[in-house]
């Protein structure tokens, strides 16, 4: 029977079905995780269990391969240039037989004449849309499409999958209903650090506790995403989110400084951009020096590939507005001297 009275919950019981842009997503299948390592895992099983030797691109995360390594999936390398476009040579070189290549969208962006010409070549396709879930492409193309949620969207937990492979079986183990609950207090934490400025290094190292605790209860062994991450994606507003990326990435291009440094000089239409890659020198003096500033930008990802020691991510989100981007950009002038070159 159902509790009355006592204790009032968090209302997260929303109705509302999925909206754009999952519904750009023409596939027959779609299954939830709770990370988009877990969508890999759930890969590397089908991979391993087809006898596939999978192309990665040598611009990447450590932990994307974690999962492929797990299942001793037989990885190559193929190398992204410095515009963040595949070098097509190795596609030369590559048997249509049990060979997967994985795509990366990177920064929202994609490298069409990667996506034509593994077409043309038949090989299997896995592309990751971590960055390009919001962008209008046709992804009808791959084979598998899949992605973290968590990268785009303010969830706790989330990847996806999606497929039309008749012979891609599902694998998903069950696990505790509250698994993302150390995740969940780690975001309140710096709710109440950030948002409430309430300044406190009790606060500000319970959200680093419950932020490390709650990535180990997350986890890369495929299984479902949290009702409750579920719930927020039914009522997050994409379009909104969509808009405000855009927008934040053109007023950045207009400062010449940063326009000079940017990866993407242009931003097609079709484009909803993950966040505004910039080549600095120095990057790694830039970055700890902003963050006297309280500025943290990322670093996607520190790796073999020679671009991966230039880049530095300038974050777009919804909740930035010009002000803040202005500071950055201010800050990024300070710190690394106008005449930087790179
Ligand atoms: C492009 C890309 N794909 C997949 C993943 C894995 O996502 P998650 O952290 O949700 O496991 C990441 C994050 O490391 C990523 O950057």
């Amino acid at each position: 029977m159902k509790i009355l009275g006592s204790e009032r919950i968090i209302y997260d019981n929303f109705k509302e079905e999925f909206q754009k842009p999952f519904q750009n997503f023409k596939f027959s299948r779609k299954y939830f995780y709770s990370s988009g390592r877990g969508a890999i895992k759930n890969v590397a099983y089908f991979l391993k269990k087809n006898g596939y030797k999978i192309f990665f691109p040598d611009y990447y995360c450590v932990e994307m391969l974690k999962p492929l390594k797990e299942e001793n999936v037989k990885i190559e390398f193929y190398k992204i240039l410095p515009d963040f476009k595949a070098d097509l040579k190795f596609l030369k070189k590559v048997k249509k037989e049990k060979i997967a290549l994985y795509i990366v969208d990177y920064f929202g962006f994609q490298d069409e004449n990667l996506i034509k010409s593994s077409k043309e070549s038949g090989i299997l396709t896995v592309r990751d849309i971590t960055h390009s879930f919001l962008s209008n492409f046709d992804f009808s193309s791959s084979d598998i499409v899949l992605g973290s949620l968590r990268k785009l969207f303010p969830v706790v937990d989330g990847g996806i999958l999606f497929t039309n492979l008749k012979n891609f079986e599902m694998i998903k183990k069950n696990c505790k209903e509250d698994f993302y609950i150390k995740k969940l207090f780690s975001k309140l934490y710096r709710e109440i650090c950030e948002n409430y400025k309430y300044k406190s290094d009790h606060f500000e190292n319970l959200y680093l506790y419950y932020s490390i605790k709650g990535e180990e209860s997350i986890g890369y062994t495929p299984k479902n995403i949290s009702k409750f991450s579920l719930n927020l994606l039914k009522i997050y507003d994409f379009e909104n989110a969509s808009t405000k990326r855009k927008n934040n990435f053109n007023y950045l291009l207009l400062d010449p400084y940063i326009s000079k440094k940017a990866i993407f000089k242009s931003l097609p239409k079709d484009v909803v951009p993950q966040s505004f890659p910039i080549k600095i020198k120095c990057r790694d003096i830039v970055k700890r020096e902003l963050q006297k500033y309280k500025i943290f930008l990322p670093i996607l990802w520190r790796g073999e590939n020679e671009i991966s020691k230039k880049i530095l991510n300038i974050p777009i989100d919804e909740e930035y507005s010009k002000k803040d981007l202005s500071t950055v950009v201010d800050k990024i002038k300070k710190v690394s001297g106008e005449k930087d070159e790179c």
